[in-house]
């Protein structure tokens, strides 16, 4: 069983993840050099309205669980290379489906029925994110 308390700590891990991707696709898109700029500057900023979303309702949901919203972000990479600004972002993705796979489950077992909802929908957004990551990377370019 999932108490209330370790339901807040594991959604202010979340929440510190989704800042990180606000800051991640904001930097990316100032950064990203090379032919691709353009398109890859646009996918950048595109995501960070949505990830920023996500950081509200987490904040929002903390909140109304009776905790404090985490205000630190986690960490984002430097890179220089495009391939590897993607890579980063691929994994970040595939990271945070999981963790949210893991925390559906956790408020389920809290009785947390609506946010376990809430996170299954985040999951299908950061699956798109992750796919569509996955698809520039099987270009051919270096
Ligand atoms: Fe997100
Ligand atoms: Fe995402």
């Amino acid at each position: 069983m999932t108490d209330k308390q370790t339901l807040i700590e594991g959604l202010n891990k979340d929440l510190a993840a989704e800042y990180q991707a606000v800051i991640m696709y904001t930097t990316y898109a100032a950064e990203v050099s090379g032919i691709y700029r353009k398109e890859l500057e646009g996918f950048f900023q595109a995501e960070v309205a949505e990830e920023l979303g996500h950081a509200r309702y987490l904040a929002n949901k903390i909140s109304a669980l009776g905790g404090t919203p985490a205000t630190e972000p986690a960490g984002v990479p430097h890179h220089d290379n495009v391939r590897d600004m993607l890579e980063e972002v691929r994994q970040a993705e595939a990271d945070t489906i999981k963790r949210y796979a893991r925390r559906k489950d956790e408020a389920e077992e809290a009785g947390e029925f609506g946010l376990a909802n809430d996170l299954e929908d985040m999951i299908s957004d950061e699956t798109r994110h992750r796919e569509e990551c996955e698809k520039m990377l099987r270009g051919s370019w270096k």
